[in-house]
């Protein structure tokens, strides 16, 4: 732009105007993006612009020529701002949809689907085995599997030369005197003590968790298994609340035409003691070629009783006041009768085929 012209003269100035229209057309249209296009304008129309300019040496023009020079340089801006605002609007425009194109997702896209986890098989039925209990208006407790051989033996009425207390039998973490060694509690009882020492009666409780034993691997032995413990106290509880309460559990689990049988057993932490056995659910009894039960027509389940006064003395509690039954089921076992499954192994052997047969 040739900002030396002689805008007081009106044909230079309209020439000038012209030129300067014509220009800014050209570079606007060229204008890449929204900061181009400012430059252009400020350079154009702004306050350094030749149109401003034009509008100082206004003052310096005879008063005749004024009015329509003025006239002209405020169309020419006029124009001009008007080109720009038009080009505003669509680069603004190319600008937002470059950006929604380019966060756009293609929702029709194949992409590879990871395949999705489930519960472990023992965790299921783990969970179903408590949600009946939970029923039934017992609550969840829990306990350490490092655990102290008072709890795990002492305060269950163990004494210190139970076979079960043999390093044979049970896997232990730290040696000392009987009631302070640090062992992997061989089943889930000692929760039974852990929480009778925190709350006070009644008590209705279910402990599932892990328990260990020195056992070699075999088709009904790991080392590693899983139980579930119950715990009942009350100030009237009888032992036909034990069976009745078991027999609930054997119908809501295997079915309601299931029945419930007990055998006489031993535990040194409940008087008198049972093994509860279950009347197979597949053949209900007395066919020799079951593959469930063998022909036995019953399945051991369980081992139960009612709760020893040595115990509740051991945790503080009253026997004189207090009566409860406590039960321990192996869950692995309970997997087993129910899925027909040959060999514990199996649930550790992280086979995706055979893992994928429980769903949940
Ligand atoms: N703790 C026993 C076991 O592991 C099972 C059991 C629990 C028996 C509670 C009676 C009462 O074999």
């Amino acid at each position: 732009m040739n900002t030396t012209t002689n805008v007081t003269d009106p044909m230079d100035l309209s020439e000038t105007l012209e030129q300067l229209r014509q220009d800014a057309r050209t570079r606007i249209a060229e204008a890449v993006d929204l900061d181009a296009l400012g430059a252009i304008e400020a350079e154009s129309v702004g306050r350094e612009s030749p149109i401003a300019a034009a509008r100082r040496s206004l003052g310096a023009m005879p008063a005749d020529e004024r009015r329509d020079a003025g006239r002209l340089i405020n169309e020419t801006a006029k124009e001009i701002e008007a080109v720009v605002a038009d080009r505003r609007a669509a680069l603004a425009a190319a600008e937002r949809a470059a950006a929604i194109a380019a966060e756009a997702i293609d929702v029709t896209v194949d992409y590879a689907q990871l395949p999705s986890g489930r519960l472990h098989v023992i965790q299921q039925v783990m969970d179903e085995v408590c949600d009946i209990f939970v029923g039934l208006g017992y609550h969840i407790a829990e306990g350490p599997e490092a655990e102290l051989g008072w709890y795990n033996f002492d305060a269950l009425n163990t004494p210190p030369d139970h076979p079960g207390r043999l390093e044979s039998d049970t896997m232990y973490l730290d040696y000392g005197e009987e009631a302070d060694q640090m062992l992997l509690r061989s089943h889930t009882s000692p929760v039974q003590a852990r929480y009778m020492e925190q709350h006070g009666p009644p008590v209705y409780i279910v402990a599932p968790g892990k328990a260990y034993r020195n056992d070699t691997v075999d088709a009904t032995h790991l080392p590693v298994f899983h139980q579930i413990e119950g715990l009942a106290v009350d100030e009237s509880i009888k032992f036909s609340d034990l069976k009745g309460t078991l027999a609930e559990f054997a119908r809501q689990f295997f079915g309601a035409a299931t029945r419930v049988r007990m055998r006489p057993h031993f535990f040194p932490f409940t008087e008198p003691s049972a093994e509860l056995d279950v009347s197979c659910f597949n053949c209900d009894g007395g066919v020799s070629s079951c593959r469930v039960c063998k022909g036995v027509g019953w399945l051991e389940m369980l081992g139960c009783g009612m709760v020893d006064p040595h115990v509740f003395e051991a945790v503080g509690y009253d026997p004189e006041t207090v009566t409860g039954f406590a039960f321990g089921m192996g869950v692995e076992r309970l997997a087993m009768v129910r899925h027909g499954i040959d060999s514990i192994r199996h649930f550790v052997d992280n086979d995706v085929r055979f893992l994928n047969q429980f769903p949940g």
